[in-house]
């Protein structure tokens, strides 16, 4: 089971070949990688929204200047999308300092971040992602290092190993991760500072919008960045990315302008619904709400009712239902809410969740 602020990779379970399935994917695909290093934001005041994360950000960042040393280590959690990776740049850039990236899985053996943690020069930003995922020597390594600055390297195996003490330049490390509660107590508690981040709100996705359409050189107008920002799943990577194919549909059927009347069109083409939900999830949607009465079922019931991995429902579909108050997960099973009866056009019954309770007074 997953605890709160753990918000899964779905890491096998995409299996979708066709890029219009993954229209909505929160997570990075190869199509965008580019696209994105053109469109991240690098300084924080270029940063959109996270009010609380920056205020904080700029209060670590700005008394460590004063002080002259570098900032405490900062963790970045939250869901795939949200500027995790942006910030993390923009903390080195704000310092001034050069970044190395690396990310949990890729520090699988101690001696992988021991050959990094050496070659860090005083004051440099030492980025790790997916922070979650990496190997329990190599965390436990980071522990000295974090707070000592300091590794032991062991040289030799068995009885006549020793370890040599070896002094690193005072770092900054920047940590990010989709699933904070996935890491350790030890981990946690090293970090000075952690930011939550949130999803976003469509005006926040608006300015998100109005930004890339300006890099991109897209004459965006403002209802279609509104018609767009609000079927963005709260999530600056798809409001990107539905961008770009609202974009392709006005270059390629109107005058190339992005306007409501286009962003509606060419949403419908991509199968993106007024609230951002796409095939799958309003298939979720129906099987929950026609085939089981609107629940409690179990998600594996669910899944072959609409021919996915048990997998891709919980971790594709789910988290964006749950967030939108469509669907409740409960301990006999996941149940449709009133607002899910109602997007699917139909009269939610009275015990649904969120519909109104029937009174001794309801004729
Ligand atoms: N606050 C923001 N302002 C402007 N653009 C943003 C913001 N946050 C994210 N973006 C855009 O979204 C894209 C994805 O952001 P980023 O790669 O930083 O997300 P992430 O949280 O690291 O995702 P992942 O968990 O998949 O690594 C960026 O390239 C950038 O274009
Ligand atoms: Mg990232």
């Amino acid at each position: 089971m997953h605890d709160e602020g753990d918000y899964p990779l779905n890491e096998q379970s995409f299996g979708a070949a066709d890029g219009l399935e993954t229209t909505l994917s929160a997570e990075v695909e190869p199509a965008d990688r580019e696209v994105e290093s053109t469109l991240r934001p690098s300084k924080l005041a270029e940063f959109v929204g996270q009010p609380r994360v920056r205020e904080q950000l700029e209060l670590v960042l700005e008394s460590a200047r004063l002080r002259g040393t570098p900032p405490d280590h900062v963790l970045l959690s939250g869901p795939p999308g949200l500027g995790k990776t942006s910030l993390a740049m923009i903390i080195a850039a704000e310092l001034d300092s050069a970044i190395r990236i690396t990310s949990g899985p890729a520090l699988e053996r101690a001696g992988d971040l021991a050959a990094m943690l050496s070659n860090l020069v005083e004051g440099d930003v030492l980025f790790i992602d997916e922070i979650h995922r990496i190997a329990r020597p190599a965390e436990e390594m980071l522990y000295l290092a974090m707070e000592d600055f300091r590794v032991d390297v062991v040289v030799g195996k068995g009885p006549g190993a020793t370890s040599i003490p070896l002094d690193i330049a005072p770092f900054t490390l920047v940590g990010a991760t989709t699933r904070s509660g996935a890491l350790t107590g030890p981990l946690r508690d090293r970090f000075g500072f952690t930011g939550h981040m949130e999803f976003y709100v469509p005006e926040e996705l608006e300015h998100v919008l109005r930004r890339s359409a300006t890099i991109l050189g897209i004459e965006l107008h403002p209802d279609g960045a509104a018609e767009i920002a609000w079927r963005s799943r709260g999530t600056p990577r798809i409001a990107n990315r539905l961008l770009r194919r609202v974009r392709d549909y006005a270059q390629v059927r109107a005058n190339g302008a992005v306007t409501l009347a286009t962003a509606r069109a060419a949403l419908q083409v991509y199968d993106v619904d007024e609230l951002g939900l796409d095939r799958l999830d309003r298939a979720v949607l129906g099987a929950l709400v026609r085939s089981f009465g609107g629940g409690p079922v179990g998600v594996s019931t669910l899944a072959v009712a609409v021919g996915e991995e048990p997998t891709t429902v919980e971790e594709v579909c789910e988290p964006y239902l749950v967030r939108a108050g469509m669907l409740a997960r409960t301990p006999r099973g996941r149940v449709a809410t009133a607002a899910a009866w109602a997007h699917l056009g139909l009269a939610p019954p009275s015990g649904a969740p969120g519909a109104a309770a029937p009174t001794l007074f309801d004729d």
